[in-house]
């Protein structure tokens, strides 16, 4: 698989990221179907594959339950570098109430961000976003939050910062003062595409979150949803990585070769 560079901050990723949410919480989550949380065993072997298709990148902020603090114990601190970990700060999920708590003071952001270095047992994360709640404008605008992640990789313990915003204003708006943004792209939301073309003149990096819109797309009339979203993403030149959210082994290969298939008929 070729690999995205990051702006201009060294950071490489796989065209296919691995989404973490199920590894880490069954609470609060939008997937059509129950699940139930993989095990260690389960886990090694999904990053197993992960290696040997050539999944680099992993998303395990703290709003995914436990996801980054089982990454930090199953992940060998001698592969840390064959890895691009990819967190966020601003979001804490309660499991005893079932919901989110956003805070993105210059304190929080902080306090996170050095959490997740203990938790993943790292001295650097290679990319953070601040994970918005959608109100993007007021966060960098009032909040400073990039500023804040801006002080932290000044300081190494960050290579790449971002948002993952929810609107177009504010996936610009993140894109002027940071390297990268994560904006749902998919068959059923196309909206943000000018956030991915703002990315693609200014050399900034791209995440697409829910490619399948979070497992809804089977019900949709499509012949191969997987394909097809594969395809409607990769045609846009300015997207670096697609991270879905998979536990399921045989998932995880489909998506890849369907990616390498997606490419192949994409004459871009
Ligand atoms: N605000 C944010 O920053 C934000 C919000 C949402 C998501 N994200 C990130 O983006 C990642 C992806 O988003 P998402 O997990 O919501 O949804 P998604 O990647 O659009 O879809 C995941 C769903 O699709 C199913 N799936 C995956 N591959 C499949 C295949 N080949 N065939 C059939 N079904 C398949 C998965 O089930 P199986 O497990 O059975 O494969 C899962 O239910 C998340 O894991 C997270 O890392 C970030």
């Amino acid at each position: 698989m070729k690999y995205t560079a990051i702006a201009n901050t060294g950071v490489e990723v796989s065209p296919i990221g691995f989404g973490t949410v199920k590894i880490g919480r069954d609470l609060g989550v939008k997937y059509p179907d129950t699940f139930t949380i993989p095990d260690d065993q389960q886990v090694l072997k999904l990053l197993d594959i992960c290696r040997e298709l050539g999944i680099n990148t992993l998303d395990p902020p703290p709003a995914y339950g436990n996801s980054e603090q089982r990454l930090g114990q199953l992940l060998k601190s001698a592969q840390r570098q064959q890895w691009i970990i990819s967190s966020k700060a601003g979001e804490e999920f309660d499991p005893l109430s079932g919901a989110s708590n956003y805070d993105f003071s210059e304190r929080a952001i902080t306090a996170s961000v050095e959490r997740s270095l203990r938790r993943l047992d790292t001295d650097y994360l290679d990319i953070v976003m601040i994970h918005s709640n959608g109100d993007d404008l007021q966060i960098i605008e009032q909040h400073l939050a990039l500023q804040t992640l801006a002080k932290l990789k000044q300081q190494g313990k960050i290579r790449a910062i971002g948002m993952s915003t929810k609107t177009i204003d504010g996936g610009i708006a993140a894109l002027q003062q940071a390297d990268c943004a994560m904006v749902t792209y998919n068959l059923m939301h196309r909206q943000e595409l000018a956030v991915i073309e703002y990315a693609q003149r200014h050399n900034k990096g791209i995440f697409i979150k829910k490619a399948f819109a979070s497992g809804h797309l089977q019900q949709q009339q499509y012949d191969d949803p997987i394909l097809s979203s594969l395809k409607l993403i990769f045609a846009q030149p300015g997207v670096s990585s697609a991270v879905i959210g998979t536990i399921n082994q045989r998932n995880l290969r489909e998506n890849v070769q369907k990616y390498q298939r997606a490419i192949s008929e994409i004459s871009l």
